[in-house]
Order: structure tokens, then sequence, then C-alpha cells
């Protein structure tokens, strides 16, 4: 039996004055932490349609219901090759396009892995998180855009497209642990700036968010005491971030705010790493 996620949060929205009213934004692994909390800013803040994404459709209608804003919902699997192209597929007969990729899904945090040193993880275990957090990204990343470079796309729209690629802080800094974990998310960053290169030439922009600690039920409320103020004291802020303030970056990111900055990789860690 599925268990519907608990969805914990600290903080309170304020009114978002970027306009996406309308766009058609997919974001991946949206069924609870950091992507259900960006599916509703956009959906309830922005005026978006926001595509909610999770392995179970059970869970993504249910998010979908949740949300008060135009949704809908789909059972997407970022390391299943067919359900992608279904699924694009779907998206783009029900919306004719896809404005908008937030590449958010991330493999469940194996406490057991995390602890084990490079050297003592097996290749299979490597590749269980290599495919969700930078295959699943590329997957995902090639469907949208075989879409955002039609021609038919980039004569309605203004923009091409953006593409926000969820990091993370090891991936800038290096981590004692989580190797895999580090290793694909830096593979991320090489994403972004590849797609930034390649696709500047259809207006097609990409983001990294590379993430510090933010307060989800896999991390902040999973911990103990001990380890949640470990985290908070390493930050310049001294404090968790919320996902609704990943939620307002990828929002002005996604807009026409950015319009002249592409490839870059923006830190949201309450000040712990600077460069
Ligand atoms: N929270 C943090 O402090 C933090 C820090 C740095 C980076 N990040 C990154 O931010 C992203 C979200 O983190 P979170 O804390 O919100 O994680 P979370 O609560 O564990 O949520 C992970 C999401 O990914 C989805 N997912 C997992 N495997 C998938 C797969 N194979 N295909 C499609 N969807 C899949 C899950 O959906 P279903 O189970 O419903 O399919 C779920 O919606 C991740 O990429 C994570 O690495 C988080």
């Amino acid at each position: 039996m599925l268990n519907f996620p608990k969805l914990t949060y600290m903080g309170t929205y304020l009114i978002s004055d970027v306009s996406l009213e309308d766009k058609i934004i997919l974001i991946s692994g949206s069924s609870r932490g950091i992507g259900y909390w960006m599916a509703k800013y956009f959906a309830e803040m922005c005026g978006s349609i926001v595509i909610v994404c999770s392995r179970h459709m059970e869970n993504a209608k249910k998010v979908s219901e949740i949300i008060n804003g135009k949704t809908y919902p789909i059972e997407l699997d970022v390391t299943n090759n067919s359900n992608i192209d279904y699924c694009i597929c779907d998206i783009i007969k029900k919306f004719g396009k896809i404005d908008i990729l937030i590449n958010n899904a991330g493999y469940r945090f194996d406490k057991e892995l995390w602890y084990k040193n490079l050297h003592e993880i097996e290749i299979a275990q490597f590749m269980d998180i290599l495919n969700v957090d930078l295959l699943g990204s590329i997957r995902l990343a090639k469907a949208v855009i075989s879409q955002m470079v039609k021609k038919d796309n980039l004569i309605n729209n203004k923009s091409g497209g953006v593409i926000i690629n969820i990091s993370s802080t090891p991936a800038l800094s290096g981590h004692i642990e989580g190797s895999p974990y580090t290793i694909a998310k830096s593979g991320v960053i090489g994403l972004t700036k590849h797609i930034a290169r390649e696709y500047g030439i259809y207006n097609i922009r990409a983001y990294t968010l590379a993430l510090g600690n933010i307060s989800t039920d896999a991390t902040y409320y999973s911990m103990d005491e001990k380890h949640k103020s470990i985290a908070e004291e390493e930050t310049s802020l001294k404090r968790w971030g919320k996902p609704e303030e990943v939620a307002k970056i990828a929002s002005h990111l996604a807009s026409d705010d950015f319009s002249y900055s592409t490839g870059n990789t923006i830190i949201v860690d309450g000040g712990t790493i600077m460069i």
C-alpha cells in the first residue's frame, strides 16, 4: 500500500510579482518536498499550469487536488525512457508545448550508503543514484528540448524555454560523505552549461540551483536535534532554508527577469559556500 507523503512546512507565502501566467511547467518529483512546494508556488502564486509528477499516479493526483491552481498530474519515472516519451507526448497533445522544465527528482536518502567511503561503494550502487540524479535529468532534458526546439514553439513563444536543474552544494565544495550523490550532482552542473551553450541559439536558457540544507521531510523532519543544529550553524544566516525560498528563486529564473543570464549556478544555502 502506498503512503501518501506527509507535507510538513515551516513557512508562509508572500505574493509573487513574477508573471508566468499559463506557462506550462513540468516539475519532476513534485509529489513532496521541494518539488511539491515549487509546484504549489508556480500554480498558486504565478498562475502557471503545473505538470505534477510522481512515480505513482495516485500521489500525483492527490497533490494536484491539494494545490489551488491549474495542474495536470502524470506518472513519471525518470529512469524509464519509454515512460518519459509517453508523458511528453501526453503533455504535448494536451497543452501543445512545455515552457519550463525543473529537473528536481532525487534518489531517496539511503543512510547506509551515505556514510560509506567511495572505495566501499559497489558500482551498481553508484549507478542507482546516477540513474536518477544525473541520467534522469539528462533523459528529461533531452525529451523536453526536442519539443522546445520545434519551429512552431519558437514562433509562438517569446522564450524558447527554460530548464532548471536541481543540484547540491557538495557538487561545488566536495563532501566527506555521499560520493555518488556529489558526483551525480556535479554532472548536473555540466548538463546545465551544455544546454545553455548548445541551445542559446534557440533562446533556451538553463540554470543550476545548488541547494544547501532545505527543510523537507527527507531532511530536517527526519533528523535529530543535534544534526539539525549542526546544519544550521554552518550557514551565515544561522537557519535552514525553506522550500518556498527555492520556489521563489526558481520562479524568477524561469521568468524574463533573467533573460540575459544563462548557464549559471545559483547557490541557495544561507551563505555557507561563497564563490
Ligand atoms: N532538501 C535538501 O536539503 C536538498 C539539498 C540539496 C539538494 N536537494 C535536491 O533537491 C531535490 C528535492 O529534494 P527533496 O528534499 O524535496 O527530496 P524528497 O522529499 O525525497 O523528494 C524527492 C522527489 O523525487 C521523486 N523521485 C524519486 N525517485 C524518482 C524517480 N526515479 N523518478 C521520478 N521521480 C522520482 C519523488 O517522487 P515519488 O516518490 O512520488 O515518485 C519525490 O517527489 C532532489 O534532487 C535533492 O537531491 C535537496
